[in-house]
């Protein structure tokens, strides 16, 4: 718990979301007071439940497109604004493509208008979707991306840039001290049950007993980062970070779909059935981050997929076939590839998968 004198009020836009939730759950562990909003779109109404039960977190379901709602809400002083409001999940983009849009852009500048009137300091999630469906592997930050600005992901896709450019826009013609982070593929506890993206999707079909379904041949690849570090990384940015100068954050080891669901195995200690099915919008064949810029502020990856995996088995009260010791923090070491099979690191405590 801070002292009185470094303690900070920290506004979270998104509160009721994954990412969202989790970091007002870590800023209010640090001691500070916590204004969590949402417009509960895909937001999870059990977040925001746990997080009422805690001492200095305040909640307003309100819609940051309503600039005068938020103005309405709005404390005096907030020292730091996380920007996590945006509708997610790959199909949702069909649904929500408009809402997409519009809190991208009416939202983010209202929410950055409100960091400009309080000398807050701001950061905005992007994402590595911004990117499109990328040609140069790793990502790094000066690639400009490969995006279809009429394609069946482009309100997301262009909705993120778009943000990206309102943060340049307030950081240069009004000083708010705005950072950028582009999230990569992330997952832990407290992803909504409906969400429709393909960790907890997974672990729902897998407790109710039904296959997983893989949308294409399962080559696509993805990068995957525990919840943990993704909050340290975005600590990182919003302490340390250049304004206006975009940050990848994201994991480190690329898998196909075929590999993850086959790690998942590893830590369940069976097979698991899957169902191949034809992918209902246009996917992207990979995408990795190159994490260097980040990693020079002094982020590491400390949790690996083998530990992150079996933590969501806890969390959805899945019995795993792997030794998990449950008393021991999740693991600081790295989950390595060979011969096609997963293996954490072989420390005490940690799933084995040997
Ligand atoms: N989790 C990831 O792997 C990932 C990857 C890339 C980018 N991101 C970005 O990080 C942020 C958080 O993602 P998440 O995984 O927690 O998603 P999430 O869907 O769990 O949370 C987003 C929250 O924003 C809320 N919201 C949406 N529109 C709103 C509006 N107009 N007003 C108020 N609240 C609104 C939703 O109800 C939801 O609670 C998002 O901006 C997302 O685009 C996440």
């Amino acid at each position: 718990m801070s002292t009185l004198g470094t303690r900070k009020t920290i506004l979270i836009t998104g509160a009721a979301g994954f990412v969202g939730s989790s970091m007002a759950d870590r800023q209010l562990d640090a001691g500070h007071i916590v204004h969590g909003i949402d417009n509960m779109i895909t937001g999870s109404k059990s977040n925001i439940q746990r997080l009422q039960r805690r001492a200095n977190f305040h909640f307003d379901e309100i819609d940051i497109n309503d600039a005068s709602a938020l103005l309405r809400v709005q404390r005096a002083h907030y020292d730091e604004i996380y920007h996590f409001a945006c509708p997610t999940g790959v199909p949702n983009i069909r649904t929500y493509g408009e809402e997409m849009m519009r809190t991208c852009s009416t939202g983010t500048e209202n929410v950055l208008r409100i960091a400009r009137q309080l000398d807050a300091t701001f950061l905005y999630t992007s994402s590595a979707e911004m990117y499109g469906d990328p040609d140069v592997f790793p990502q790094i930050e000066s690639y400009n991306g490969n995006v279809d600005p009429v394609g069946a992901r482009s309100s997301y896709e262009e909705g993120k840039r778009f943000g990206e450019t309102l943060v340049r826009l307030y950081n240069e013609k009004y000083n708010v001290k705005a950072k950028i982070v582009r999230i990569f593929n992330s997952y832990g506890p407290n992803m909504s049950k409906s969400d429709t993206r393909l960790i907890p999707n997974t672990f729902g079909n897998i407790k109710a007993d039904k296959s997983i379904v893989i949308y294409g041949d399962g080559n696509q690849t993805r990068t995957h980062l525990y919840i943990t570090d993704l909050l340290t990384g975005l600590e990182t940015v919003m302490a340390k970070g250049d304004c206006a100068s975009p940050y990848n954050v994201g994991g480190n080891k690329q898998l196909t779909i075929n590999q993850l669901v086959s790690a998942l195995g590893g830590v369940l200690g069976r097979k698991i059935p899957v169902e191949y099915r034809e992918h209902y919008i246009e996917d992207h064949r990979g995408r990795e981050p190159d994490i260097s810029k980040v990693m020079e502020l002094g982020w590491q990856i400390t949790t690996d997929l083998a530990s992150g995996l079996a933590e969501m088995c806890r969390e959805y009260g899945i019995a795993t076939g792997a030794r998990v010791n449950e008393k021991q923090p999740l693991s600081k070491g790295r989950a390595t590839w060979s011969n096609g099979a997963l293996h954490g690191s072989q420390t005490e405590g940690e799933p084995s998968f040997g």
